[in-house]
């Protein structure tokens, strides 16, 4: 999807849509999205939030209203953190949520391929971002060289559903059809300098049902493992961490 089109789309439905109350109505207005939240957070806690590690220089694409963030933030108040989101109105709710933390976080309103202010960085975050970048060997390619040798990333997105919806004939709409099969962007992470060390399932959806316990229950069955092609069915999002050769 085109930037500018993001960008528009962002800060319209941050501004009117959701009332200037978007991350509670994401995350915590109904018990589907309470449990979202819930296996997102268990998810960048038990592999990504690297406990007890100091991180020096951490770099988010797509922070929006900073959900995330705060994780690494309670766990490393010293370093240094750098936000860039290309909406003004989630980078606003990002330095509201935020503000406790201010001397140490830094935000930028840009387009992540047009980001060039910092780095290099020790740590790269993004949840939920990358399926808006058409092209992802490119995004992919720039995240790898912000990154120091040794660095360490972690990156949350959407499963594509393709299989699914075509089955249940759901089609996928424009502004989430750049979704990318965990095996490309494995490759892709790969041939551009960095080893994957794990892939994870992260948000479950019981197909057809709108069922938080259920959503919950397959969680607990398959959360500890790697992604296999049962939990990658069940699946609504995955995680890859990777480190920079
Ligand atoms: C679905 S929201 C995710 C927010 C948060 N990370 C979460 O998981 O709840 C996607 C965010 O990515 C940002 N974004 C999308 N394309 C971007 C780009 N090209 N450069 C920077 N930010 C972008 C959007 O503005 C939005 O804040």
């Amino acid at each position: 999807m085109n930037p500018e089109d993001v960008r528009i789309r962002y800060n319209v439905s941050v501004a009117d849509k959701r009332g200037g109350d978007y991350e509670h109505k994401r995350w915590f207005s109904s018990a589907v999205a309470r449990a979202g939240f819930f296996m997102t957070k268990i998810t960048i806690e038990r592999h990504a939030a690297l406990s007890g590690k100091h991180i020096e220089h951490y770099l988010e694409l797509g922070p929006g209203p900073g959900t995330w963030t705060k994780l690494f933030l309670e766990r490393d108040k010293a370093s240094a953190y750098d936000l860039v989101d290309i909406s003004s109105e989630m980078l606003g709710l990002a330095q509201e949520n935020l503000s406790a933390y201010s001397g140490n976080v830094h935000f930028f309103e840009k387009n992540f391929l047009e980001f060039n202010e910092a780095g290099p960085y020790n740590f790269f975050f993004s949840s939920r971002a990358l399926e808006y970048f058409p092209d992802k060997e490119v995004l992919v390619k720039k995240i790898a060289a912000l990154l120091v040798s040794g660095g360490e990333g972690f990156v949350i997105t959407k499963t594509p559903k393709y299989a699914i919806n075509k089955l249940i004939g759901r089609k996928t709409s424009d502004f989430h059809s750049g979704q990318v099969d965990p095996k490309a962007l494995t490759g892709l992470f790969e041939a551009h300098g960095c080893t994957v060390v794990g892939v994870y399932p992260v948000t479950f959806n019981f197909p057809l049902f709108r069922a938080a316990p259920l959503n919950r229950a397959l969680f607990a069955i398959f959360s500890c493992l790697p992604l296999n092609p049962i939990s990658q069915f069940f699946s609504e999002s995955y995680a890859i961490k990777f480190i920079k050769r």
